[in-house]
């Protein structure tokens, strides 16, 4: 970064960034386990056509709207129209909620790194799993490390570092995922779990599988919240947004499906159960690990550069109410971070305890307080984000203007622009209602 602003030094420094906000936990350890209890390919199927349907679009009017304004998330929405600042508003707050349950798995993580230097999981991976998540205390532990290694490096500012330490991680981890999917697809008993994953049963597909890859989509390009909005605050008009807006979201997937395939085939060559939920990856993986020669060296390096994966994410996230913080209250950047970090991370303790005998048997709405704020977030805060976004930039800002910023007054061609007005104004808004009414049961009522 460079001037008074600060500006990414070229646009692969900005992808770098955004990539690294987009590939996290979102990727590794969500996308397969909603997988797993959504039906598999059914849901792999409803995450594609989301993802470029609704993700790309939304994706690109964010990034142009940041450029456009070079405001942060909040003071965007400001800038467009006084009135609409609650919006950013709102990011915030799904940002806060997202990094005090993203907190706690990040925490998980580095437990399990850290095992490596224990000899990795030996014996069964699903009762070493059972026995850390409900300790009354060990995973808060793990958490507020977790918490305490994000705000470091928010303190010191994101460039320099994480840029570069960027540039070895992604390679690595995309890497490391194939090796381990090769390991997973060749384990016996692995073509039901590739079938799984691959061959779409449409029965499958009902208003809650669709809501969950809808915000899949959303929680893993990072949308909705003000994060990729900022990042794109800082390009230039060198840079050509549309080429950004694609390539972030196809290493996001192929990193998610990388993910899949190393851990969907191996539940089902362990037998273990695919709609296990959030701790899927934690008990399928160290078995994968266990049947490879080194087993345990390609552990410890796979979990290094997750919990690296993880970081690059959370960090995005503190960043999203610090920047507003030292921005709009003149706060020291010191003081925001360590008092963000401590309340998100307070707020997180009741997520990681409802995987234990504290909270695990306390219910709202037949969710734990995990799962509630995670729905909540990723499920509902993150699409109506992304429903504003369209109507904003596609209505109130107008098409015009985003089309001139995004072709940098003509520089770089925009031949579907057509079609992205379309998907915009139209088709994503549109898409979003109506799984937004089928969700809350509005449309079968109807029907
Ligand atoms: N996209 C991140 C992931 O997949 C999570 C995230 C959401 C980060 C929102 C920033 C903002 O892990």
């Amino acid at each position: 970064m460079s001037n008074a602003r600060g500006e990414w030094s070229s646009s692969f420094g900005f992808i770098m960034a955004a990539a690294g906000s987009a590939v996290g936990l979102g990727n590794l350890w969500k996308f397969p386990y909603l997988a797993g209890q959504h039906g598999g390919a059914a849901f792999v199927l409803l995450y594609l056509v989301f993802m470029v349907v609704i993700g790309v679009t939304i994706l690109l009017a964010e990034i142009t709207l940041g450029r456009g304004m070079r405001r942060n998330g909040i003071e965007a929405f400001a800038k467009v129209s006084k009135r609409l600042s609650w919006i950013g508003a709102m990011g915030l707050l799904a940002a806060v909620m997202i990094l005090s349950f993203y907190g706690v798995i990040g925490g998980w993580i580095a437990r399990y790194f850290l095992q490596v230097f224990m000899g990795g999981v030996a014996g069964d991976p699903k009762a070493f799993f059972g026995e850390f998540i409900s300790h009354p205390w060990y995973p808060v532990l793990f958490q507020i490390g977790f918490m305490v290694a994000t705000a470091f490096i928010v303190i010191r500012g994101i460039a320099g570092g994480i840029e570069r330490g960027n540039k070895i991680m992604m390679p690595g981890l995309l890497i490391l995922l194939i090796i381990l999917g090769v390991r997973s697809v060749t384990l016996p008993g692995a073509g039901a779990g590739i079938d799984f994953f691959l061959n779409p049963d449409f029965s499958k597909i009902t208003p809650a599988s669709i809501v969950a890859a809808l915000g899949q989509v959303f929680f893993s390009l990072s949308l909705g919240v003000g994060c990729m909005l900022t990042y794109g605050s800082y390009l230039n008009r060198n840079s050509d947004l549309k080429r950004c807006a694609l390539t972030i979201p196809s290493l996001d997937t192929a990193v998610a499906f990388l993910a899949g395939f190393a851990i969907l085939p191996a539940v089902f060559a362990f037998g273990f159960e695919p709609s296990e939920g959030p701790g899927l990856m934690f008990v399928s993986l160290p078995a994968v690990f266990n049947q490879m020669p080194f087993g345990f060296l390609f552990f410890g390096l796979f979990f290094l550069l997750a919990f690296f994966a993880a970081l690059t994410s959370s960090i995005s996230l503190l960043e999203i109410p610090v920047s507003w913080l030292v921005d709009a209250h003149q706060w020291h950047r010191r003081k925001a971070v360590i008092v963000c970090t401590i309340v998100i991370t307070l707020i997180g303790i009741p997520s990681c305890l409802s995987f234990g005998p504290a909270l695990g048997g306390f219910t709202f709405f037949g969710k734990t307080f995990f799962e509630l704020v995670d729905f909540m977030a990723s499920n509902v805060l993150m699409p109506i984000g992304g429903f504003c976004l369209c109507i904003v930039v596609g209505y109130i800002w107008g098409i015009d203007k985003a089309v001139e910023e995004i072709t940098s007054g003509g520089r770089f061609p925009f031949r579907l622009h057509t079609i992205w007005a379309v998907m915009l104004r139209y088709v994503s808004p549109a898409a979003l209602v109506i799984i937004f009414l089928d969700a809350v049961g509005l449309l079968r009522f109807l029907k």
